[in-house]
């Protein structure tokens, strides 16, 4: 569903800005459901989010993020979509 041109432009471009301005998309858009939905939805959802957040915000004060140069990586889907291969990053000292 998180790949269906039925439900997004561009379905397979990796483009964040998709969800720019929307808070809580997996609330505001049906077809977007990384938490599940209904009486099983994860319960971590909200500790998940902070937790995401908090680890973000503290590691891109201290590095810069780059991807090291390889073959790109590609979607592969089984019960999820999982990456093609495990890319190398190497964080920089800011
Ligand atoms: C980005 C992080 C996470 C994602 C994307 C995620 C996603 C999901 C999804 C898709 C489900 C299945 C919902 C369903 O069956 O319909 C689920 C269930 C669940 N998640 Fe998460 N989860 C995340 C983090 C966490 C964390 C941090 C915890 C615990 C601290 C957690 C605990 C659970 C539990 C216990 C269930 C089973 C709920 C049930 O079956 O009633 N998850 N999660």
């Amino acid at each position: 569903m998180h790949r269906h041109r039925k439900f997004w432009d561009q379905p397979n471009a990796f483009l964040p800005d998709r969800f720019a301005g929307i808070a809580a998309p997996w609330v505001q858009i049906p077809a977007y459901v990384p938490f599940g939905v209904g009486p099983r939805i994860c319960i971590g959802l909200n500790f998940a989010l902070a937790e995401a957040q908090i680890v973000l915000a503290r590691m891109l004060s201290h590095y810069g993020v780059a991807i090291e140069a390889g073959p790109p990586v590609l979607p592969i889907g089984r019960v999820t979509i999982e990456p093609s291969h495990e890319p190398t990053f190497v964080l920089k000292p800011l």
